[in-house]
């Protein structure tokens, strides 16, 4: 029983302990934390609690007491969440860097107690955009296994966008030779900058996520943000091209021609490979950002316009999306679209199942739990984003569209907007945070934005708002850094507000 859950265990705090300056010694009956399926309701604390704990298959208890340390759960998602807690009471042990002397065993020790925890939303999700900047695997599975000690619970990939095609497709071999490349000007010496990822490491990524309980969630961007297809295949934009691989970062004009129905036939076979690499039922499609100034001018796109009784050419980016979400569906997937996909799809409806993300603000995912779809939040304007400045400093790295995302609103970050009724609110599977890599130019940098704002958010997704408190919140947060550093990350550590 918890096989995997055990062994992944083991090895992360083999690893933890290393770093520590410990070395990592299995009790000869491999007994010094018990691992039990859950099938009594604990006897404590209120009643209350329990049938949320019985019924949310992520929750865990852990018992310590003089004699051993007990970890209950009903599923492996449950007893991974429980190893986390204690891999970071583990890694809270930690003395380190300020205190004098070398951390050694006898001042090692947990205190004994219960604790009870579940969460409270399916869906804690981060976006990493791979695209702008092409992250090694070694990186994006470092930063997963820090993911699951917080108890994120998706690895949204983003997948391509101008900057970039990450994805191989056997059928079309160009995505990637052409498309994964572009001319950096930043670096006038290197011919291109770029790459993809086999379908070897990609698989590989995926099961080391799955052993963390990670569901990994591929995005391609569609119709919009394709300057990296265009470049590979330019008979399927509007105008035929010549285009490149952007370099520069914005939003282009160029989009897939909504008049060429071999568009849909390079999307059945990316589809194809999504299906065949990510055993995820859910497929993001992007849909953020669309122009429409190409299918204005287009007769191809005109001509379908007319075809279909439409009136403006947006319109036809519902009809795109339609067919996507049921391609998809085919496919035995779950479209979810960025909240652009709800617009204009009057008379071709969005199917109820297709998952909104809401990245313009909440106004976007409320619209869309009104109009029964599930709904994940990751509001730019709380938090969500975690390419803006951490404070309003010239000296901060960070996007400057006028939002500052400092800590403190990370943790204010609520995937329930005030306003929702129950039924609405109850369409909410859960939030996440983005980080978007146009100016970021190594990993280092990344973890830089990620951290700790991702705890923040880790915790808003996890928690109760009546259980949140920011004071506590930053307290805690010093202990943790501390965690932090050991696994090796750079951190934000100015003001959090
Ligand atoms: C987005 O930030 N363009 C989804
Ligand atoms: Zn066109």
């Amino acid at each position: 029983m918890f096989r995997n859950e055990i062994d992944t265990v083991n090895g992360q705090l083999r690893e933890d302990l290393e770093r520590m300056g410990l070395a990592y010694i299995q009790d000869r009956e491999g007994k010094a934390v018990i691992c039990q399926m859950e099938n009594n309701p604990p006897a404590s604390p209120a009643p209350s609690v329990m049938p949320a704990l019985l019924l949310n298959n992520e929750g865990y208890r852990i018992t310590i007491t003089k004699e051993n340390i007990t970890i209950n759960a009903a599923s492996g998602k449950g007893m991974y969440h429980g190893l986390q807690s204690f891999r970071q009471l583990v890694l809270s042990e930690y003395k380190g860097f300020q205190e004098e002397g070398r951390f050694n065993e006898s001042n090692f020790s947990l205190s004994c107690g219960e604790i009870i925890d579940y969460p409270r939303f399916p869906w804690r999700g981060f976006m990493l955009d791979c695209s702008r900047y092409f992250y090694s695997i070694t990186f994006i599975k470092h930063i997963i296994d820090v993911l699951s000690l917080h108890h994120i619970n998706r690895f949204h990939w983003h997948l391509s966008d101008d900057q970039g095609w990450r994805l191989p497709v056997p059928e079309y071999p160009l995505l990637t030779e052409t498309g994964s490349l572009r001319k950096d000007h930043r670096m006038p010496w290197i011919p291109f900058t770029g790459g993809f990822y086999s379908e070897e490491a990609i698989r590989n990524l995926v099961e080391y996520a799955a052993k963390r309980h990670i569901d990994v969630v591929p995005e391609i961007d569609l119709p919009g943000h394709a300057s990296a297809i265009l470049a590979a295949y330019p008979d399927l934009g509007c105008t035929g091209g010549p285009y490149h691989v952007e370099d520069r970062f914005g939003i282009f004009e160029d989009v897939l021609c909504a008049g060429n129905n071999r568009i849909f036939d390079l999307i059945a076979k990316v589809f194809d490979s999504l299906v065949w690499l990510f055993p995820s039922s859910y497929v993001h499609i992007g849909g953020d950002e669309v122009l429409f100034n190409r299918w204005k001018a287009c007769p191809k796109c005109q001509k379908r316009l007319s075809e279909l009784g439409l009136k403006k050419p947006k319109e036809l980016q519902s009809w795109i999306t339609q067919r996507l979400v049921t391609m998809l569906a085919e496919r035995g997937k779950t479209a979810i679209g960025w909240d652009e996909v709800l617009e204009d799809s009057q008379q071709f409806r969005l199917p109820k199942e297709t998952v909104v993300m809401s990245w313009r603000g909440s106004k976007g995912g409320i619209a869309a739990s009104k109009r029964g779809h599930p709904v994940i939040m990751v509001p730019n304007t709380e938090g969500c984003y975690l390419d803006y400045k951490h404070i309003d400093d010239p000296e901060e790295p960070g996007q400057t569209f006028n939002i500052i995302s400092t800590v403190y609103k990370s943790y204010c970050m609520n995937p329930v907007a005030p306003q929702m009724t129950e039924e609405e609110s109850s369409q909410i599977l859960g939030g996440q945070c983005n980080l978007w890599s146009e100016l970021i130019y190594a990993g280092k940098i990344a973890e830089y934005m990620i951290f700790p704002r991702l705890c923040a958010v880790a915790e808003a997704v996890w928690t109760p708002p009546e259980n949140k408190n920011f004071d506590d919140f930053s307290r805690r947060l010093i202990t943790h850094q501390k965690r932090l550093d050991l696994l090796g990350l750079l951190q934000y550590r100015g003001p959090l507000r």
